[in-house]
C-alpha cells in the first residue's frame, strides 16, 4: 500500500472526496495516511481528524526563506514515509527541491482546463472569475503531475463543465467541484497507487 499525504489550505472538500472514496474502497493500492495544512484554521484539518488521520501544520511565514520552508516540508513528508503527495487546494508555492525529491509523485487538482486559466495568480475563486470575465462557455478541472512550471506538469485527467449564463464565481466553483474535481482526484490517486500511470516524453499515459 502506498502512503498518500494530502496537502491542504482551506475547506478541504477535495480531501473529503478522497476520504469518501477511500471508505468506499475506491482508492486501490494506497491509503490517505497524513494531512498537512498550510493554515492552522483550515477546516480540512477537522475533516482529517474526523477520519482519524494524522495531521501536521507547516506555515510558510515561520521560515525565513523559501529554501528553508521547502527543506522542512520535505522532512515532514519523509517523516510520514510519503509515497504520493496530493495538493488538494494547497495555496503555498512549493519549490524546486520538493519537486526534485518527489519527481512525478506530486499530483495537483486545478479548477480549469489547463492550459487555459492557469499559472501564477490563478487559484481558487480567481480562476472562476477569470473564466466568467472571458465569457467562455466551457470550463472544467484538470489533475496533473507537478513539475517546476506552475500548473505545467503532465496532465493526468480532465473533465469539461458547462458555464451557465447566470453563474457567479461561487456557483461555477461549486459545479466544477461537483461535476469534475471530486470525481477526477480520487480516480487519479487510485490509478497512481495501482501503478497505472507512466510518463513518456513529458506526457502522462494511463493504462486502465
Ligand atoms: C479547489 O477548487 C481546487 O481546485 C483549488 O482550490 C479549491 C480548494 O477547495 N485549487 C487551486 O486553485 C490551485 N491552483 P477545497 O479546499 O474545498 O478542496
Amino acid at each position: 500500500m502506498l502512503n498518500v499525504t494530502v496537502l491542504v489550505s482551506g475547506g478541504g472538500t477535495n480531501l473529503q472526496a478522497l476520504l469518501d472514496a477511500q471508505s468506499r474502497g475506491e482508492i486501490k493500492g494506497g491509503r490517505i495516511h497524513c494531512v498537512i495544512s498550510s493554515r492552522p484554521d483550515a477546516y480540512a484539518l477537522q475533516r482529517a481528524r474526523n477520519a482519524g488521520i494524522d495531521t501536521e501544520i507547516i506555515i510558510r511565514k515561520d521560515y525565513a526563506t523559501a529554501e528553508e520552508y521547502d527543506k522542512a516540508l520535505v522532512q515532514l513528508l519523509k517523516k510520514h514515509n510519503t509515497d504520493l503527495i496530493v495538493l488538494a487546494g494547497f495555496m503555498t508555492i512549493i519549490g524546486k527541491s520538493v519537486v526534485e525529491a518527489y519527481p512525478n509523485r506530486i499530483i495537483n487538482v486545478h479548477p480549469a482546463l489547463i492550459p487555459s486559466f492557469c499559472g501564477k495568480g490563478y487559484y481558487g475563486l480567481r480562476v472562476h472569475q477569470a473564466v466568467l470575465d472571458a465569457g467562455v462557455k466551457v470550463t472544467g478541472a484538470t489533475v496533473h503531475f507537478v513539475n517546476e512550471v506552475c500548473d505545467g506538469g503532465p496532465i493526468l485527467l480532465q473533465k469539461a463543465v458547462e458555464v451557465q449564463p447566470d453563474d457567479t464565481p461561487e456557483t461555477l466553483q461549486r459545479r466544477v467541484m461537483e461535476q469534475a474535481e471530486w470525481r477526477l482526484l480520487p480516480r487519479a490517486v487510485s490509478l497512481f497507487c495501482q501503478g497505472k500511470i507512466q510518463v513518456q516524453n513529458g506526457k502522462a499515459m494511463i493504462k486502465e
